[in-house]
């Protein structure tokens, strides 16, 4: 694994024990026992190792690069110290070695209440993963009103299936999708029954040619309802964020929602909370106009003892983004939404890496037996 040391220069033992006192500021362990060293090249006193981070989205990178730098270069008779940089997104075990998909994560993005954006903060969050780096799904689990398409800018696409067994799934932004949108007529009301969902969804997991994906991100309805229940039973997720207005009444649906997730039946972690819809900054007069209240997601999330992710202003071209199929994120990335977004992304995979290297308990979950021999 690592190469051989030349006689001026330090010896691989010593590279690597000044790796050991770097640690990664997320996982809060040390570089070279999370494996995250790499190729240790010593050349006389230039020194070169690969970190493979958790995560392309490393917010962190610098910060770990300077630690890097910095323990290395003070072992006697190094010169120079080159960092290169691979990632490798941590798997959730109970994903990949109970069901036959190259899905490492799943996570939902949910909350108790409709219209609180949570499809837009999904389609958002799946962009800024994709630009950051990562293989990126999104499953549009909303069964009775999806939106995906209309979004990501693919409505009226229609997926095909190459080996007549598994369907392909479309593609845009930089990511692959599945909607109920792409498979039926938009203006036909769906009635779903319990069964026929749970169907649905299961073959939005088991029959889509997601191939190796690092993360997939689920746009659920709004509620705490079946949808909800057939997802969780029929794949273990790896977390769940929940997307909540500042307001009151949509704080009580989001403490509903998080309970729901940590239903002993269910035990889906929740990564964190996301406040959607803070404050509007008029762009005449740069005030801030506190529309739906202010701090319901921080004081949401401390009350039920999980991460607050960040927020999210209310901007008009966010509505006028998702209405032309065209994600905020990319047509406005300076916009203080986009970057909310971006830092957000970067926060939530941190909590996947962190989550998925410091698992502390297996869960208690048996996959579906179809499900199992699917894809
Ligand atoms: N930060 C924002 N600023 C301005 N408009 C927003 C913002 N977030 C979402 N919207 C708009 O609010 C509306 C509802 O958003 P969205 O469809 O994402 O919510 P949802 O929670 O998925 O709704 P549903 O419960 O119906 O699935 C959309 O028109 C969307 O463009
Ligand atoms: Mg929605």
């Amino acid at each position: 694994m690592f190469g051989s040391g030349s006689k001026q220069g330090p010896t691989e033992e010593q590279v690597i024990a000044a790796l050991s006192t770097v640690n990664d500021p997320e996982i809060h362990r040390d570089l070279v026992s999370l494996g995250m060293v790499r190729d240790i090249v010593i050349d006389g006193g230039a020194v070169r190792f690969t970190v493979v981070l958790t995560t392309p989205a490393c917010p962190l990178k610098q910060t770990i690069e300077d630690d890097c730098r910095a323990a290395v270069g003070a072992i006697p008779g190094v010169g120079s110290v080159r960092v290169d940089w691979d990632a490798q997104v941590p798997r959730d075990n109970r994903l990949t070695s109970q069901l036959n998909v190259g899905v490492r994560n799943a996570i939902a993005v949910g909350s108790g209440k409709g219209g609180v954006g949570k499809s837009s903060v999904a389609v958002n969050l799946a962009v800024a993963l994709a630009r950051q780096g990562a293989s990126v799904g999104l499953m549009d689990a909303d069964v009775y009103g999806p939106n995906v398409p209309m979004m990501m800018g693919v409505e009226g696409e229609r997926p095909v299936s190459r080996d007549g067994k598994r369907i392909e799934p479309i593609e845009a932004h930089g990511v692959k999708m599945i909607s109920i949108g792409f498979l039926v007529d938009a203006k036909t009301p769906l009635v779903w029954r319990g069964p026929m969902l749970h169907g649905a969804i299961r073959q939005f997991l088991g029959d889509v040619n997601w191939g190796d994906l690092d993360y997939l991100i689920i746009d659920l309805p709004p509620g705490t309802g079946d949808v909800q229940l057939s997802l969780t039973q029929a794949i273990p997720l790896t977390g769940a964020v929940i997307v909540t207005t500042p307001q009151a009444v949509s704080k009580a649906d989001v403490v509903k929602s998080i309970a729901m997730f940590q239903l002993e039946q269910i035990d889906v972690p929740v990564l964190g909370v996301i406040e959607n819809m803070s404050g509007f900054v008029a762009p005449d007069t740069g005030t801030v106009y506190d529309i739906f209240g202010r701090g319901g997601g921080p004081e949401v999330a401390e009350q039920m003892g999980i991460a607050f992710l960040g927020e999210v202003p209310i901007d008009p071209a966010m509505r006028i983004c998702g209405d032309a199929g065209q994600p905020m994120l990319l047509a406005h990335p300076e916009s203080p939404a986009s970057i909310a977004l971006d830092a957000i992304a970067h926060k939530l995979a941190a909590a996947v890496s962190v989550m998925n290297l410091n698992r502390p308990k297996p869960r208690n979950f048996q996959a579906d037996p179809d499900l199992a021999i699917m894809g």
